[in-house]
Parts: C-alpha cells; structure tokens; sequence
C-alpha cells in the first residue's frame, strides 16, 4: 500500500466522520425539546414530614385570631391554586373537585353531584360534620393529613397568613357570609370536631365545657 492509498483511506474516514457528525448536529438541532422553565401543572407535592403533627399544631395560631387580620382580596388570588379543581361560583359546576359555594359551614361531603372518596365520606360522618373555619383551616393545611384517603390532590398552604386569606375568601363566596368567629375565643371552633370524635391531635387544650355552647357568636363584630 502506498502513501497514496492510506490518503485516500484516511481521506475517506475522515469524510464520513465529517458527514456523521454534520448529521448529528443538524438532527439535533431539528428535534431539539428544550425542557420547559416550568411545568406546565404546578401541583406541589411533598409529602409533610412523618410526626410532625402535634408539633407544629400546638405552635399554630387559632384561625379565629389570623382570620381577624386576614385580607379576603389576597386570598382570591390564592383561590386561584384552589380553582385548577374547584369552581366558587353559586351553582358553579364540579370540576375535579366540587363547587365551594358557600363551603363555610357547609356539612362536609354533601355537594350535590359530587361522587366522594370513601375517606372524605368517613371524615363527613353522615354529613354531621361541617366545614367550620377550624376544618378548612386544618384541612388544607395538609389534607391528606387532616382527612386520611381523600381525593384531593393538594400539597397543602404551609403558610397560616395564606390559609386565612384564602379562607376569608371563601367565606365571601356566600349569599350570606357566615359570621367571622371571635379572636381569642379558638376554642369554641375547636370543640366542634372535638366533640364529633374527631382522631386526638388537634383538639384544643382547655376549658372544653363552658365554650362548647356558643359555637357561633351571638353578636358577630364586623
Ligand atoms: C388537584 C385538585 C385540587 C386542588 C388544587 C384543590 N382541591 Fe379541594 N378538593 C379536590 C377534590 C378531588 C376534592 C374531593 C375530595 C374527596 O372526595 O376526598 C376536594 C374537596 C375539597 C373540599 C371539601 C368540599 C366538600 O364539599 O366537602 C374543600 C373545602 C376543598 N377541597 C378546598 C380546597 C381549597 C381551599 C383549595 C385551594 C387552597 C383546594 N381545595 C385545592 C381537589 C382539589
């Protein structure tokens, strides 16, 4: 073989190097899927570290106290995570989740049309129990937690400011807003799903008896 023949074999390797290579790039460049920035369905979904539920629970501010400074217009802004399922409409369809007109009060799993996980029907039990400010702002703090096998799909408001806000909103969604309960008195709220036997954690320290009657506060101030 002479010098000849071995340029033109390295010629030819080189060549086809070329083209390979010249394939790749133009291919890639033709099929190039960018990941996107974000994605497209932003439904966070950490699960709340295991044990940490009494915790936080004790440390957390009655809902009564942050709903008296809680600011229903930022809370519509929140509703927004909540409307990927839910409609607030009065007569709004039902969506993944159902309708939350008036959900303040409303007795839990009993939205017309709407079928509900066997966890939630549990929760409801039967319907006597009600999705008063103390429910709602357990349940979405982390609803998996609050309500064991229910459908709903949200992580959850980590933060207790959004939780009020949102539930300030929520309370607005109503022919008739059901009147704020009164700062200080979080015991009263609580008693409720204490009383329904509901699983321990959660249930207000202190003075149960007394504060079991006035559930809702016969001269709401607002
Ligand atoms: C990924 C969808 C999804 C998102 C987001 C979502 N929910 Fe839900 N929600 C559901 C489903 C599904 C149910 C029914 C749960 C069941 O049957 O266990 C439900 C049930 C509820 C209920 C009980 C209603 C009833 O009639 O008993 C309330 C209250 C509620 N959601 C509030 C909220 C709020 C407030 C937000 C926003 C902070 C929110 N949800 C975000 C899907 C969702």
């Amino acid at each position: 073989m002479d010098s000849n023949e071995v340029n033109k074999l390295l010629g030819g390797f080189l060549g086809t190097c070329f083209i390979i290579f010249s394939i790749g790039l133009v291919s890639d460049g033709l099929f190039a899927s960018p990941a996107p920035e974000k994605p497209g369905f932003a439904i966070e979904a950490q699960e709340p570290t295991e044990g940490g539920a009494a915790a936080p629970a004790a440390a957390e501010k009655p809902i009564a106290d942050l709903l008296a400074s809680a600011n229903a217009e930022a809370g519509a802004s929140i509703f927004k995570k909540c409307q990927a399922c839910h409609s607030g409409e009065k007569g709004g369809p039902n969506k993944v989740g159902p309708d939350l007109w008036d959900v303040v009060d409303r007795p839990v799993a009993e939205h017309a049309g709407f079928a509900y996980s066997a966890g939630m029907k549990d929760f409801s039990k039967g319907g006597q129990e009600h999705w008063t400010y103390e429910n709602l702002n357990h349940f979405i703090t982390s609803p998996k937690k609050f309500v064991k096998g229910t459908a709903m799909g949200f992580a959850g408001l980590p933060k207790e400011e959004d939780r009020a806000n949102v539930i300030a909103y929520l309370r607005t969604l109503s022919d008739n807003p059901k009147p704020l309960p009164q700062p200080g008195a979080a015991a009263d709220a609580s008693a409720k799903p204490a009383e329904a036997a509901k699983p321990a954690e959660g249930a207000a320290p202190a003075k149960p008896a007394e504060s079991a009657a006035p559930a809702k506060p016969a001269a709401p101030a607002q």
